[in-house]
């Protein structure tokens, strides 16, 4: 064995970091995923439950959780938007290539305007069938416009449409996780740990 083998190349060398996100922006972060994958997961089931139509107590019922953990997700992203941009994250390390930077910049983004638009327009598609939208038996949210019945479909369906988009953005976002966790081991997953 060649006693050159032994001298690491620099270009073979992962770039490690070792900053990460604040502690609020990782109670944060952590916080609106429990909450989007127990609507999701809440979501996909409330309609396969015996006994549940649109018009029942236990539709209701469920919706008041749904709904009520909505809110939160909605209210912690407006949270999280604000200390993010007060906050600068992290450097990335500089072996990453400018397109991914940019893929990842570009997901990042999509997933704030999901956790934003996602909430608002499952209230849209509530309020405009004309129903009360509550807050964990707290309060009720303001109904801000009259029940519209066209509205009440476009609303579900943009709602629906949603949570399939957002959910596809995740799927991203964890490949992402994955391929930096196992295949370039450069510590950008434990920033935000
Ligand atoms: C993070 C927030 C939310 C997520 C991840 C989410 C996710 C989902 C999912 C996966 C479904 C089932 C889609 C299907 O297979 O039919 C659904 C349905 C529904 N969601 Fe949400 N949702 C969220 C927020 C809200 C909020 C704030 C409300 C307001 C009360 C709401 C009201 C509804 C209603 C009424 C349905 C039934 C739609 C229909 O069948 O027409 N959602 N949601
Ligand atoms: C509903 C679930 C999730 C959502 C909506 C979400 C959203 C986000 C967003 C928007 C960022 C960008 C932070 C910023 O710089 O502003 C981020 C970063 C990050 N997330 Fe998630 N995430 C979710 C679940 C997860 C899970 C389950 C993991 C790990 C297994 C994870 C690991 C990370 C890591 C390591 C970063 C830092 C990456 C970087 O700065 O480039 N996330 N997440």
């Amino acid at each position: 064995m060649s006693p050159f083998n032994k001298v690491p190349t620099p270009m073979l060398v992962p770039t490690r970091i070792t900053v990460s996100y604040t502690r609020t922006a990782k109670v944060l972060h952590w916080l609106v995923a429990l909450f989007i994958l127990t609507n999701f997961v809440i979501g996909l089931c409330m309609e396969h439950f015996p006994g549940y139509t649109h018009t029942s107590p236990e539709w209701n019922g469920i919706l008041f959780w749904h709904g009520s953990i909505g809110a939160l997700v909605l209210w912690l992203a407006v949270a999280r938007i604000i200390w993010r941009k007060s906050h600068r994250p992290p450097p990335l390390p500089a072996s990453i290539p400018r397109w991914q930077v940019r893929m990842a910049h570009g997901v990042h983004g999509l997933l704030y305007l999901a956790m934003l638009v996602l909430p608002l327009s499952g209230y849209a598609h509530r309020v405009a069938g004309k129903h009360a939208v509550n807050f964990f038996g707290l309060w009720n949210w303001p109904n801000l416009f009259a029940p519209n019945e066209s509205l009440r479909v476009l609303f579900g369906t943009v709602h629906v449409s949603l949570a399939f988009g957002l959910a596809g953005l995740l799927v991203l976002h964890f490949g992402a996780v994955l391929k930096h966790l196992v295949i370039n081991r450069d510590g950008v997953v434990r920033r935000m740990f």
